[in-house]
C-alpha cells in the first residue's frame, strides 16, 4: 500500500517552537510543561505511554511501548518483568531510548541515557499502588515466555485470584522498576511545510569545554542547540 500522499496539515509558521518558548532552560521542566499539555489534552489517549528502546549485546534493537510512571531530575522511571526480552538487554546493555509522540498536539519527545534498576523497596511500594487484579496479573504472566494459549493465562489467573482472595500478593522477584537517567532530551514541535522545530538538550562530557557559537548554556550543566529538522 503506497501511503506517500497521506499527510497532515501542522501548525502555522506564528505557532512555531522558538528557543524564547521555551518554559525552562532544563529539560525535565521544559519536559513537564509539555507532558501536562499532553496529559490535560482530551484528544491525547495515554499521554504516558513511550516506545522504550533496547539493544542487547548482539547489537540489534527492539522497542516496545510502556507506561512511564514518574519522572523528575534524577530520571524517568517505568516498571515491568525484569526477566522479560527488555529486562535482559537492559541487563546487559544498560542504556535505552524512549520516544513519547502526543499526535494532537504534533508533538514527539525524545530521551536517551543510562539506565538502573530501581529499589526493592520502590518497585514493592509501587507494586501494591496497583490495582490487585493488576498485581495478580504480573504474578500470572511470565513475560516475553512461550505460553500454549489463553486459557493458560486464564487458568493462571483465576487460581491466583483464589489463592489471593484474603492476603496481599506477594510482588514476584522478577517484577521491578528502572529508571532511565537522561543524557539527551529532543524535543520535536510539527509545522507545516516539514520546517518542524526540532530543540535538543545534553549534557557535554566535558562541562569545561567552550560552547559552539549556536550552542546555548541550559541550567544544571545542560545545553541547548537547535537542530535542522
Ligand atoms: C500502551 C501500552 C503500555 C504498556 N505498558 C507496559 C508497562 O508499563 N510495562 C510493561 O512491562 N509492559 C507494558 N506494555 C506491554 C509491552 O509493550 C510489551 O508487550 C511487554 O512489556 C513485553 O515486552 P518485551 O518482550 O520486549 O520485554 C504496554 C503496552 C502498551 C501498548
Amino acid at each position: 500500500m503506497d501511503l506517500g500522499p497521506l499527510r497532515t496539515e501542522y501548525r502555522g509558521d506564528g505557532e512555531a517552537f522558538e528557543e524564547r518558548h521555551l518554559v525552562s532552560r532544563h529539560p525535565i521542566e521544559q519536559f513537564a510543561a509539555w507532558f501536562k499539555e499532553a496529559a490535560q489534552c482530551p484528544a491525547v489517549g495515554e499521554a504516558n505511554a513511550m516506545c522504550l528502546a533496547t539493544c542487547g549485546r548482539d547489537g540489534r534493537p527492539s522497542a516496545r511501548m510502556v507506561l512511564l510512571k514518574g519522572f523528575g531530575r534524577d530520571g524517568f522511571r517505568f516498571f515491568t518483568n525484569v526477566e522479560s526480552r527488555k529486562g535482559r538487554e537492559l541487563d546487559a546493555n544498560p542504556f535505552a531510548s524512549v520516544v513519547f509522540y502526543w499526535e494532537p498536539l504534533h508533538r514527539q519527545v525524545r530521551i536517551e541515557g543510562s539506565v538502573k534498576r530501581l529499589s526493592e523497596e520502590e518497585s514493592e511500594q509501587y507494586f501494591h499502588s496497583r490495582p490487585k487484579s493488576s498485581q495478580i496479573g504480573a504474578v500470572a504472566s511470565q513475560q516475553s515466555t512461550v505460553i500454549p494459549d489463553r486459557e493458560y493465562l486464564r487458568k493462571k489467573n483465576a487460581e491466583l485470584e483464589e489463592l489471593y482472595r484474603d492476603t496481599t500478593v506477594p510482588k514476584p522477584s522478577y517484577w521491578g522498576g528502572f529508571i532511565l537517567q537522561p543524557e539527551v532530551v529532543e524535543f520535536w514541535q510539527g509545522q507545516t511545510n516539514r520546517l518542524h522545530d526540532r530543540i535538543v538538550f545534553r549534557r557535554p562530557r566535558d562541562s569545561t569545554a567552550p560552547l559552539g557559537h549556536m550552542t546555548h548554556q541550559g541550567e544544571d550543566g545542560w545545553v541547548f542547540e537547535r537542530l535542522s529538522p
